[in-house]
C-alpha cells in the first residue's frame, strides 16, 4: 500500500506531537490528584475535584467501578488525551494496587515514558521497587516528582540516595527546594537559577499562584532557606547531578522535580518536562528485530481489553496502541493472529469512562475498538505489510485455586464468563486437559480473584466457589521439559488455552529439587518469579 509524500509528513509531523506517558507510583503517593491537576493546567477541566464527581457519575451507572469506589482503588485502566501547549498527550492510568501489576505491566507496554510520584516521607516504596524493575525491562525513561513537600518529610538530598541506591537511577533535579518539607517556601529552579514562591491554595482547586523572584529578592525573603538551598545546588553541580537528556533516555538518570500535587504546587513544571522531556513515538521494534517506521502503514497492538465497561451496553474494548501509519474509522485492518480482517467503525477514544468516536489518530495515540470479540492482549493490527510485535512476558502467578460454579444450571454461563475474563487478562486459567470443567485459576493477587468472582456474579450471572490448591510456584515447561520430569509429587502440570503449559510446585524448594535434578530441563522465565511471596 503506497503512501503518499504529503501523508508521510503529516504522519511524522502529527507524531512528533505525541507524548505518551503513564503516572507510576506507590497507592497513595499522589498520582490520581496530579492526574487531575494535569488536567487542570491544560485547561481540560476548570476547578480541581471534578474527575472525583465524574467518577462519582461514572459509579451510578456501573456497579463495575462501584467496586472501585468501594475500594477506592482504580482497577480499571483509561487513556486521557488533551491538548498542552503545542503538544498532544496520551496519559495512560495504570492500577495503583500491586495485585494488578501484570494490568500495570501491560500498559506499560503502551506508554514512552512514565512519571514516578514519590511521597517526600515515604521514599522509595515497596510497589515502586517492583514497578521501576518492570519499567527497566521495557527500558522506559523515567521522571520523577517529589510530592508533598507541604508536608515533612526526608531530607531531600538523603532521597536522592535513597533514589539511586535502590533503584540504581541517578536523580538529576531540575528544581530543587527552598525551607524543608514541611516548611516548603517554594523551588529553585537549577536551570536559569530563579526563584518560585510556594503559595498555599484551598486545597489547590484552581491553578497555583506562582511568584518568580530573582536571586536577591528570593534571598532577601526567604533568609538562611535560600542560602542552604543555594549550596545544596552547587553541591548537585559538582557531583554532576545535572540533566541530560541523552542520559535520561538511555534510562541512567531521572530528572526529578519538587512540589506539591494538592496545592497545585511544581505541577506546570513537571508538565512543561512531560512536554519538554518525554520522547515522541518512535519506530518500533517487530519480532524479527525490524524497525516499522513510523510513516508505514497502520500498525499497532492490543494492550488492554475491558468488557462490560458500560453494562447498559454490555460491550467489549480493546485498546489498541497506534505504532504507525494514520489511523482513518472505518479502516480495515488485519488481525496478526488469524489474518482475518476488522473493520474499525466503532473505533472510539476514552476520557475516563465516557466515549467518543475517534476519526483519525496517530502513533501515540490509543483507540479503543469495540467488540472487536476475537482480539487478544497483545494481539498485533495491520494495514499493508505484515507486523507481529513482541508478545508480553507473562507474571509468575504465585496464588492458584480452583473454581467451581455453585449451580450448575448457570453452567454455560459459567463457561462463558471464565472465557472471557481470561481474555481480557483478569487471571489466568489453567486446565489438566480440554475442556476441563474445572479449571485452576493462577493469580499475582488475591484481589484477581475477588475482581473475577464479582464480574462472574454481576455480569455472567454465575456464583462460583473457590476450592484451595496446595500450589504455590509456577514455571513454564515445554512438552520436553514434562517427559524429562515425568510424574513427581508435589507437582501438576496444567495448560493455557494458548498452548503454554505450566507446572506448578508445592513449594519454592519442590522447585529447585527439580531443577537440581533435571538441569537438562528448560523453565520459561515469568516476569516477578524473584518476587516470589516465598523467595
Ligand atoms: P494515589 O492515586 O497515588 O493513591 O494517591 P492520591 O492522589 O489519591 O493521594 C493520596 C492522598 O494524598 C490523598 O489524601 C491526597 O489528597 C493526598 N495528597 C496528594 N498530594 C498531596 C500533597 O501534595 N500534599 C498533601 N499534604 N497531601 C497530598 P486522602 O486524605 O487520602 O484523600 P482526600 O480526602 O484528600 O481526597
Amino acid at each position: 500500500m503506497a503512501i503518499a509524500d504529503a501523508e508521510r509528513r503529516e504522519i511524522i509531523e502529527e507524531a512528533s506531537k505525541r507524548r505518551t506517558f503513564a503516572i507510576i507510583s506507590h497507592p497513595d503517593a499522589g498520582k490520581t490528584t496530579l492526574t487531575e491537576k494535569f488536567l487542570l493546567y491544560a485547561g481540560v477541566i476548570a476547578e480541581a475535584g471534578t474527575v472525583k464527581a465524574r467518577a462519582g457519575r461514572r459509579d451510578t451507572r456501573s456497579d463495575w467501578m462501584a467496586m472501585e469506589q468501594e475500594r477506592g482503588i482504580s482497577v480499571t485502566s483509561t487513556a486521557l488525551q488533551f491538548e498542552y501547549r503545542d503538544c498532544l498527550i496520551n496519559l495512560l492510568d495504570t492500577p495503583g494496587h500491586r495485585d494488578f501489576s501484570e494490568d500495570t505491566y501491560r500498559v506499560l507496554t503502551a506508554v514512552d515514558a512514565v512519571v514516578m510520584v514519590l511521597d517526600v516521607a515515604k521514599g522509595v516504596e515497596a510497589q515502586t521497587l517492583k514497578l521501576f524493575e518492570v519499567c527497566r525491562s521495557l527500558g522506559l525513561p523515567m521522571l520523577t516528582f517529589l510530592n508533598k513537600l507541604d508536608r515533612p518529610g526526608k531530607s531531600p538530598l538523603e532521597l536522592l540516595d535513597e533514589i539511586e541506591d535502590k533503584i540504581g537511577v541517578r536523580p538529576t533535579p531540575v528544581t530543587w527546594p527552598v525551607g524543608i518539607p514541611g516548611e516548603f517556601r517554594g523551588v529553585i529552579d537549577r536551570r536559569n537559577k530563579r526563584f518560585t514562591r510556594f503559595e498555599r491554595s484551598v486545597r489547590g482547586k484552581t491553578l497555583a499562584v506562582e511568584v518568580e523572584l530573582d536571586a536577591s529578592v528570593a534571598e532577601a525573603e526567604a533568609g538562611s532557606d535560600w542560602v542552604n538551598a543555594v549550596e545544596e545546588c552547587t553541591l548537585l553541580d559538582a557531583v554532576g547531578a545535572t540533566h541530560e537528556q541523552v542520559n535520561f533516555l538511555e534510562g541512567k538518570t531521572s530528572p526529578l522535580f519538587v512540589g506539591s500535587a494538592m496545592n497545585n504546587f511544581g505541577v506546570r513544571a513537571l508538565l512543561d518536562a512531560v512536554v519538554e522531556f518525554v520522547p515522541s513515538p518512535g519506530p518500533r521494534q517487530a519480532v524479527d528485530g525490524k524497525l516499522r517506521p513510523l510513516e508505514a502503514p497502520i500498525s499497532g497492538f492490543v494492550f488492554k481489553i475491558q468488557a462490560n465497561m458500560d453494562p447498559s451496553h454490555r460491550d467489549h474494548v480493546a485498546f489498541v496502541r497506534l505504532c504507525s501509519g494514520k489511523f482513518v474509522r472505518g479502516v480495515n485492518l488485519t488481525h496478526a493472529d488469524t489474518g482475518r480482517t476488522l473493520s474499525t467503525k466503532y473505533a472510539s477514544t476514552l476520557f475516563g469512562a465516557d466515549r467518543s468516536t475517534v476519526d483519525v489518530a496517530f502513533p501515540g495515540d490509543v483507540v479503543g475498538l469495540v467488540n472487536a470479540g476475537e482480539l487478544r492482549i497483545g494481539d498485533a493490527l495491520y494495514a499493508g505489510t505484515p507486523v507481529v510485535f513482541p508478545s508480553f512476558p507473562q507474571f509468575a502467578p504465585e496464588m492458584f485455586r480452583r473454581v467451581r460454579v455453585k449451580d450448575p444450571g448457570r453452567a454455560k454461563q459459567f463457561r462463558r464468563g471464565v472465557d472471557q475474563l481470561e481474555r481480557e487478562g483478569v487471571l489466568q486459567v489453567l486446565y489438566e486437559g480440554d475442556g476441563d470443567p474445572l479449571p485452576v485459576l493462577a493469580a499475582v493477587g488475591q484481589m484477581q480473584f475477588e475482581v473475577f468472582q464479582y464480574r462472574m456474579e454481576h455480569e455472567f450471572g454465575a456464583l462460583i466457589e473457590y476450592l484451595s490448591t496446595p500450589y504455590r510456584v509456577a514455571r513454564t515447561i515445554t512438552a520436553e521439559g514434562v517427559t524429562q520430569m515425568g510424574r513427581v509429587p508435589g507437582v501438576r502440570v496444567l495448560h493455557r488455552k494458548d498452548g503454554t503449559t505450566l507446572a506448578l510446585f508445592e513449594s519454592l524448594i519442590r522447585l529447585e529439587t527439580v531443577m537440581r535434578d533435571h538441569p537438562e530441563i528448560d523453565f520459561g522465565a515469568l516476569l516477578g518469579s524473584g518476587f516470589s511471596v516465598l523467595s
